[in-house]
């Protein structure tokens, strides 16, 4: 059954991306409305050959459709959501606005799809981009073993902070090599050639961001104990998100027996093969590809056992635009 899909924040780094991955991915698609703020009302972008047309985002754009993905930040969100629901709509969310509301789903399809069947206030809500790479991977070994403690460390790409960012992060690079003061607007100071927590203050010293790892994963993998120990980095890369993952189960798990749950996991690929330098996965190898890298399983050496992983992958595909679309395709 064909539908009607509405884009809102269609002109930012995930919108164009959910619109790439529409087409990509043929999906059943009527009508697809290109929505963004007054800024960008008339600008035309690609779609499928031809040219979408954008309009404004406001409560009569929702007439007549039935997805509405949407990427326009928690302010959009937690305005226009219901009132996308109410006009009849199923909202995909992907801003943080609704994520742990008790009658929002929180869904990754390799994870808890039936979750997505259960939406009294017409939203489902898409997870943070570094949460969802980090449960696609969890995903088998917590079903083998139920997971008990995660410590994790991000390395995360600056298109995450949206399309100023990465533009900030160019000129910045720019102005470096012609051996001026790099201009710093969008990041809170110099991003290229460093590494930063970039993200508003949460709570005990925490980033929203690293809490976000804590809360989602717990509801994500429908397991309250779970304990996340998150330290999230900005790092001067344009895509993918790639992560260190010490992992702790409630019973002892061999790395061997992780490469094996791992290898054919859904939405996986293992790079795994001994260590050699520069052979595990990286940003730009993930970049503009679907999968979640894992590689580097290992055995720790302190805690017997626990496993090492390192996990890879497009924050703009997996982590926010494709995750949205896989779930508008299992409605
Ligand atoms: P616009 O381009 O018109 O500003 P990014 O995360 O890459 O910065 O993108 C944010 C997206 O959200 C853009 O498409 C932006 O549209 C859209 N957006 C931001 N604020 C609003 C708003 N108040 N109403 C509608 N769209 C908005």
């Amino acid at each position: 059954m064909s539908s009607v899909v509405a884009v809102v924040g269609a002109t930012g780094a995930v919108g164009r991306e959910m619109l790439r991955t529409l087409e990509r991915r043929n999906f059943p698609a009527r009508r697809v409305v290109a929505l963004a703020s007054e800024r960008s009302v008339g600008k035309k972008l690609p779609f499928a050959g031809k040219e979408l047309t954008v309009e404004l985002l406001e409560p009569k754009a929702f007439q007549g459709v039935e997805i509405a993905l949407f990427s326009a930040g928690a302010s959009v969100s937690r305005e226009y959501a219901p009132i996308a629901a109410q006009a009849g709509a199923v909202v995909i969310d992907n801003s943080s606005c609704w994520r742990m509301d008790p009658e929002v789903p929180l869904v990754v399809p390799e994870c808890n799809p039936e979750a997505a069947r259960v939406r009294p206030k017409g939203i489902i809500a898409n997870p943070n981009c570094s949460t969802i790479q980090m449960v696609v991977a969890l995903k088998p070994l917590h079903a083998a073993a139920r997971v008990k403690h995660i410590v994790v460390s991000t390395y995360q790409a600056t298109s995450g902070k949206g399309h100023a960012a990465v533009e900030e992060l160019r000129a910045q690079i720019a102005e470096i090599a012609a051996g001026k003061q790099p201009t710093v607007k969008v990041f809170p100071g110099q991003m290229a050639m460093n590494l930063m927590s970039d993200w508003k203050p949460g709570q005990h010293g925490y980033s929203e961001e690293e809490l976000k790892m804590v809360n989602e994963t717990r509801k994500i993998l429908c397991d309250p104990e779970i304990g996340v120990t998150p330290t999230c980095v900005r790092v001067p890369v344009v895509t993918s998100h790639s992560e260190t993952v010490h992992v702790q189960f409630h019973r002892p798990m061999k790395a061997s027996e992780a490469i094996e749950l791992l290898r054919g996991a859904p939405g996986v690929v293992l790079v795994q093969g001994e260590y050699a330098p520069g052979k595990e996965p990286q940003p730009l190898l993930a970049a503009d590809t679907d999968p979640v890298y894992v590689g580097r399983v290992r055995d720790d050496l302190a805690v017997p056992g626990a496993i090492n992983l390192w996990v890879v992958a497009d924050n703009l595909r997996k982590g926010a635009a494709l995750n949205a679309v896989q779930i508008a395709e299992i409605l």
